[in-house]
């Protein structure tokens, strides 16, 4: 079996931090999206997988991953001209997937199962594709089945007004090859992109058989602001302490719950409560920093409150008087106090950036 990472697309809901960086390497509780899924694809023993790329994605992403050895894998970079969608994902990957089956994972989902229950339960039926379908509250913003008596797959319906079943679409699907006869079957749709339910319902239609795996354990979908912050609290929330070399924590500073603080990592008279991650390198002085915060590597936190936030690598914030609460703060921001008269707010804002002041 091989896998196909899809990580191209615009990411325009997740802007301005996509206008520089691509969304499937925000890193949640201090790890790139993207290893979630990878990490579990090379745990069911996969050995190649290719990874979807755009022009917004491919520099960073092939940097950051590299070619897979780290893993034991062989990775396959698969440039996708313009993000037509899903199932084009899919087509253009056809020189690297061949007719074996394989299993797609969306780069920027962020699934807590076992890979393995569904890929052993792929192998061992007759099914042409295995979907997984998650319950969850929202069913009208997600793609959602219709099951029949039998639990069997009637109908996909893409955000429904009035939603069949509240079992959405994980953005983790199996397939044989015939998913490229659907592929070819299916037109683009209004939003102008080939797209993967289209492409299950054909095989559906055209009598191919496709199970549907109700997932039990936790899944996100990681395109919007809310839910990068939501996927953080929930992978935090299981976190284990752990405190590695070089760590410097003075007498002044006291740590509560669970922490992990990588290495070198300086906590001067300051008051860290956890579930708390703190990368290579960032420094802690005089600071309060709260449950489900995530700070990546080499930042420098002076004199202010954060929680329930993320902070991306070497960002630096300074002397704030309000705690910064529920944000997502890229890389090299710079955030401090303006002590010279008048005191008004300078802001140096990129383009479609979003602060709340109070
Ligand atoms: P989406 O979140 O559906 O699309 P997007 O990344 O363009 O985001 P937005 O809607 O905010 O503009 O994509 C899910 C995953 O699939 C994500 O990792 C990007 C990837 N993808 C591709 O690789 N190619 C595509 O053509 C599309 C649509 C998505």
């Amino acid at each position: 079996m091989k896998a196909l990472i899809a990580a191209g697309g615009t990411g325009s809901r997740l802007r301005p931090l996509t206008h520089t960086a691509a969304k499937q390497l925000i890193p949640v509780a201090n790890k790139p999206i993207i290893y979630y899924g990878l990490e579990d694809i090379v745990k069911v023993g996969i050995k190649e997988v290719g990874i979807i790329v755009g022009k917004e994605t491919a520099d960073a992403i092939t940097r950051e991953i590299g070619d897979g050895k780290r893993w034991g894998i062989n990775i396959e970079y698969i440039h996708q001209e313009k993000p037509l969608g899903l199932a084009h994902c899919v087509k253009v990957a056809r020189y690297f997937l061949k007719d074996d089956p394989f299993i797609m994972y969306l780069g920027d989902n962020i699934l807590a199962s076992d890979l393995t229950l569904f890929t052993k339960e792929f192998e061992k039926s007759d099914a042409n594709s295995l979907i997984l379908l998650a319950e969850v509250d929202n069913p009208c913003e997600f793609g959602v089945v219709e099951l029949d008596d039998k639990n069997q797959i009637k109908r996909l319906v893409e955000k429904p007004k009035v939603p069949p079943t509240n079992f959405a679409l994980v953005g983790v699907y199996l397939f044989d090859e015939n998913v490229f006869k659907a592929i070819n079957g299916i037109k683009p749709s209004a939003r102008n992109e080939l797209e993967i339910t289209d492409a299950i319902q054909w095989l559906i239609d055209n009598d191919y058989k496709v199970l549907p795996y109700k997932v039990k354990g936790w899944w996100k979908d990681t395109g919007k602001v809310e839910d990068v912050l939501e996927a953080n609290r929930f992978v935090l929330s299981s976190l284990k302490s752990r405190k590695e070399t070089g760590v410097r924590v003075d007498g002044n500073s006291r740590i509560e719950g669970k922490i992990e603080l990588r290495q070198g990592v300086e906590i001067k008279n300051s008051v860290i409560r956890g579930p708390v991650t703190i990368g290579d390198k960032s420094v802690i002085v005089d600071s309060y920093i709260g449950p489900y915060t995530s700070i990546y590597y080499g930042c420098e936190i002076r004199n202010s409150e954060i929680e329930n936030s993320i902070i991306m690598e070497n960002t630096r914030i300074k002397d704030i008087s309000y705690r910064l609460d529920n944000c997502l703060i890229g890389k090299e921001v710079e955030i401090s106090k303006n002590e010279l008269k008048p005191h008004a707010m300078n802001l140096i804002l990129g383009d479609r950036s979003k602060i709340s002041l109070s």
